[in-house]
Protein backbone atom coordinates (compact mmCIF):
# COMPACT_ATOMS: atom_id res chain seq x y z
CA UNK A 1 0.00 0.00 0.00
CA UNK A 2 2.99 2.21 0.95
CA UNK A 3 4.53 2.00 -2.58
CA UNK A 4 1.77 1.93 -4.49
CA UNK A 5 0.42 5.14 -2.39
CA UNK A 6 3.70 6.87 -2.91
CA UNK A 7 3.57 6.00 -6.98
CA UNK A 8 0.18 7.04 -7.26
CA UNK A 9 0.68 10.45 -5.79
CA UNK A 10 4.16 10.90 -8.02
CA UNK A 11 1.63 9.94 -11.23
CA UNK A 12 -1.07 12.19 -9.98
CA UNK A 13 1.27 15.50 -9.81
CA UNK A 14 2.46 14.09 -13.03
CA UNK A 15 -0.55 13.62 -14.83
CA UNK A 16 -2.03 16.87 -13.96
CA UNK A 17 1.10 18.64 -15.68
CA UNK A 18 0.87 16.51 -18.58
CA UNK A 19 -3.05 16.48 -19.64
CA UNK A 20 -4.46 19.44 -17.08
CA UNK A 21 -1.44 21.58 -17.72
CA UNK A 22 0.58 20.32 -20.70
CA UNK A 23 3.84 21.63 -19.44
CA UNK A 24 5.26 17.81 -20.00
CA UNK A 25 5.31 15.31 -22.30
CA UNK A 26 4.44 17.52 -25.55
CA UNK A 27 6.67 19.14 -28.14
CA UNK A 28 5.82 22.90 -28.10
CA UNK A 29 2.86 24.15 -29.79
CA UNK A 30 1.44 20.34 -29.29
CA UNK A 31 -0.54 20.83 -26.22
CA UNK A 32 -4.16 22.93 -27.14
CA UNK A 33 -5.91 23.93 -23.80
CA UNK A 34 -9.86 22.58 -23.47
CA UNK A 35 -8.81 20.17 -26.49
CA UNK A 36 -8.99 17.05 -24.73
CA UNK A 37 -9.44 14.51 -26.97
CA UNK A 38 -6.79 15.51 -29.10
CA UNK A 39 -4.25 15.64 -26.21
CA UNK A 40 -4.98 12.44 -25.37
CA UNK A 41 -4.35 10.84 -29.00
CA UNK A 42 -1.45 13.10 -29.15
CA UNK A 43 0.38 11.91 -25.49
CA UNK A 44 -0.13 8.47 -25.76
CA UNK A 45 0.97 8.23 -29.44
CA UNK A 46 4.29 8.22 -27.30
CA UNK A 47 4.51 4.56 -26.16
CA UNK A 48 6.50 5.68 -23.00
CA UNK A 49 4.25 7.90 -22.32
CA UNK A 50 1.12 5.41 -22.49
CA UNK A 51 3.53 2.19 -20.73
CA UNK A 52 4.06 4.52 -18.18
CA UNK A 53 0.32 5.23 -17.27
CA UNK A 54 -0.17 1.34 -17.64
CA UNK A 55 1.96 1.32 -15.09
CA UNK A 56 0.71 3.85 -13.06
CA UNK A 57 -3.29 2.05 -13.59
CA UNK A 58 -1.42 -1.38 -12.13
CA UNK A 59 -0.27 0.61 -8.79
CA UNK A 60 -3.97 2.20 -8.82
CA UNK A 61 -5.14 -1.53 -9.53
CA UNK A 62 -3.51 -3.47 -6.39
CA UNK A 63 -4.31 0.16 -4.13
CA UNK A 64 -8.03 -0.83 -4.66
CA UNK A 65 -7.85 -4.49 -4.53
CA UNK A 66 -6.31 -4.04 -0.75
CA UNK A 67 -8.49 -0.36 -0.22
CA UNK A 68 -11.85 -1.47 -1.10
CA UNK A 69 -11.21 -4.71 1.39
CA UNK A 70 -9.92 -2.54 3.94
CA UNK A 71 -12.57 -0.12 3.88
CA UNK A 72 -15.10 -3.19 4.09
CA UNK A 73 -13.29 -4.34 7.05
CA UNK A 74 -12.94 -0.84 8.74
CA UNK A 75 -16.85 -0.95 8.71
CA UNK A 76 -16.98 -3.58 10.00
CA UNK A 77 -19.11 -5.85 7.03
CA UNK A 78 -16.74 -8.58 7.37
CA UNK A 79 -18.08 -11.95 8.71
CA UNK A 80 -15.93 -15.30 8.94
CA UNK A 81 -18.80 -16.58 5.90
CA UNK A 82 -18.47 -13.38 3.54
CA UNK A 83 -14.51 -12.78 3.31
CA UNK A 84 -13.84 -14.74 0.79
CA UNK A 85 -16.75 -12.96 -1.77
CA UNK A 86 -15.66 -9.47 0.00
CA UNK A 87 -12.02 -10.37 -1.53
CA UNK A 88 -12.95 -11.01 -4.67
CA UNK A 89 -15.24 -7.81 -4.87
CA UNK A 90 -12.52 -5.80 -4.42
CA UNK A 91 -10.70 -8.02 -6.88
CA UNK A 92 -13.18 -7.66 -9.57
CA UNK A 93 -13.83 -3.72 -9.08
CA UNK A 94 -9.86 -3.24 -9.24
CA UNK A 95 -9.67 -5.26 -12.12
CA UNK A 96 -12.44 -2.90 -13.67
CA UNK A 97 -11.23 0.50 -13.08
CA UNK A 98 -7.85 -1.08 -14.64
CA UNK A 99 -9.23 -2.18 -17.80
CA UNK A 100 -11.08 1.12 -17.70
CA UNK A 101 -8.17 3.52 -17.34
CA UNK A 102 -6.02 1.85 -19.49
CA UNK A 103 -8.26 1.53 -22.21
CA UNK A 104 -7.42 4.81 -23.25
CA UNK A 105 -3.42 4.71 -23.87
CA UNK A 106 -4.24 0.61 -25.30
CA UNK A 107 -6.81 2.36 -27.80
CA UNK A 108 -4.25 5.04 -28.62
CA UNK A 109 -1.34 2.99 -29.14
CA UNK A 110 -4.02 0.08 -30.76
CA UNK A 111 -4.64 2.89 -33.63
CA UNK A 112 -8.39 2.82 -32.47
CA UNK A 113 -8.56 6.90 -31.75
CA UNK A 114 -6.65 8.90 -33.65
C1 LIG B 1 -5.23 6.20 -18.35
C2 LIG B 1 -5.83 6.87 -17.39
C3 LIG B 1 -6.25 8.32 -17.46
C4 LIG B 1 -6.48 9.11 -18.54
C5 LIG B 1 -6.38 8.77 -20.02
C6 LIG B 1 -6.86 10.43 -18.04
C7 LIG B 1 -7.16 11.53 -18.83
C8 LIG B 1 -7.30 12.83 -18.36
C9 LIG B 1 -7.44 14.01 -19.17
C10 LIG B 1 -7.49 14.04 -20.70
C11 LIG B 1 -7.52 15.08 -18.35
C12 LIG B 1 -7.67 16.58 -18.75
C13 LIG B 1 -9.14 16.94 -18.84
C14 LIG B 1 -9.35 18.35 -19.35
O1 LIG B 1 -8.38 19.05 -19.61
O2 LIG B 1 -10.52 18.72 -19.49
C15 LIG B 1 -7.44 14.59 -16.99
C16 LIG B 1 -7.51 15.37 -15.86
C17 LIG B 1 -7.50 14.91 -14.58
N1 LIG B 1 -7.34 13.59 -14.20
FE1 LIG B 1 -7.08 12.00 -15.41
N2 LIG B 1 -6.86 10.39 -16.67
C18 LIG B 1 -6.49 9.14 -16.27
C19 LIG B 1 -6.37 8.66 -14.98
C20 LIG B 1 -6.60 9.42 -13.84
C21 LIG B 1 -6.57 8.92 -12.49
C22 LIG B 1 -6.29 7.47 -12.11
C23 LIG B 1 -6.83 9.97 -11.68
C24 LIG B 1 -6.96 10.04 -10.19
C25 LIG B 1 -6.45 9.18 -9.36
C26 LIG B 1 -7.02 11.14 -12.50
C27 LIG B 1 -7.28 12.40 -12.05
C28 LIG B 1 -7.40 13.53 -12.82
C29 LIG B 1 -7.60 14.87 -12.31
C30 LIG B 1 -7.73 15.25 -10.83
C31 LIG B 1 -7.66 15.72 -13.40
C32 LIG B 1 -7.84 17.26 -13.36
C33 LIG B 1 -9.23 17.65 -13.69
C34 LIG B 1 -9.31 18.47 -14.94
O3 LIG B 1 -8.28 18.81 -15.56
O4 LIG B 1 -10.43 18.77 -15.36
N3 LIG B 1 -6.88 10.76 -13.81
N4 LIG B 1 -7.32 13.23 -17.04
Amino acid sequence: MRWSGLLLAAYIIFHLLHLTGGVVGFRAGQFVPLHPYQNVVAAFAVWPVALLYIVAMGALCLHLDHGIWSILQTFGWNTATNEAKLKIFSRVIAIIVFLGFTSVPVSVMAGWLH
